[in-house]
């Protein structure tokens, strides 16, 4: 088993470091409504502003303060479901404001990272127009209005909503596991599901990675 980590701690090293032209963190504080507080300080804190680079499309719905101050079950979650939460935030793919309402109008749901991540048909976003021509954004039990647009430059998409979409059920974490701050871990069982959770998060489209992750988890 030791041997794996180190092939996985090679490979966690050896994934491409994201480009730094792009910076979430410095983008929401910088917004001139000054009303993302609490999200880039989140933003931060998770490493969400470490994860997201300019060579993969991504839109992303960020909760402004109002939003956070209302949405009590999210500051108690223990910090991987928070983690986690923001991936279902997220949808891998480039919505430019117009194509977000016209295709709002056609298609509703969309599979957020979060989705990806879990591999089944949970997570996702239902993305539609109210009469009034707002855009607005739901999963199964909160609906949050699109109020700004803080970020749009191909490929990527940032708009701010009105509710943090917090899902119904999020997955079992254990609220010991501490992500992404691997070093944190202190027996090797810890140390393991960190790395198994950063792998599955950091590349969930890197086949490779995945059949190593399958391979370890059988080794077991
Ligand atoms: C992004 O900006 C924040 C706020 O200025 C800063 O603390 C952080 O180090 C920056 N992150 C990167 C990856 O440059
Ligand atoms: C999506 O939201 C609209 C408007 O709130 C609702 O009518 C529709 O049933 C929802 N669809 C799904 C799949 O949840
Ligand atoms: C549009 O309607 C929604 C409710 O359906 C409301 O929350 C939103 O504030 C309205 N937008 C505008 C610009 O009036």
């Amino acid at each position: 088993m030791l041997n794996n980590f180190i092939i996985i701690i090679s490979l966690l090293s050896s994934l491409p470091s994201p480009s730094s032209s792009f910076n979430l963190t410095q983008y929401l504080i910088d917004d001139p409504s000054h009303s993302y507080t609490v999200a880039s300080s989140e933003c931060h804190s998770l490493r969400i502003d470490a994860e997201i680079d300019t060579d993969s499309p991504v839109t992303l719905f960020v909760p402004d303060d109002a939003a956070f101050a209302d949405a009590a079950g999210y500051k108690t979650l223990p910090v991987a479901n928070k983690y986690f939460t923001w991936q279902c935030h997220m949808i891998s793919g480039y919505f430019t404001s117009s194509f977000l309402s016209q295709n709002a109008k056609v298609w509703h749901s969309q599979y957020t990272v979060g989705t990806e991540i879990m591999g089944d048909n949970k997570f996702m976003l239902n993305i539609t127009v109210t009469p009034n021509g707002s855009v607005e954004v739901s999963n199964t039990v909160v609906r949050a209005i699109v109020t700004r647009t803080i970020f749009n430059e191909d490929p990527i998409a940032v708009y701010g909503v009105s509710k943090v979409l917090l899902p119904r059920d999020l997955p079992h974490i254990p609220s010991h596991v501490s992500v992404p701050v691997a070093a944190a871990a202190t027996t090797v069982w810890d140390f393991f599901t960190v790395l198994v959770f950063f792998l599955v998060l950091w590349t969930p489209t890197d086949d490779a990675v995945k059949d190593l992750y399958h391979k370890m988890l059988q080794s077991l």
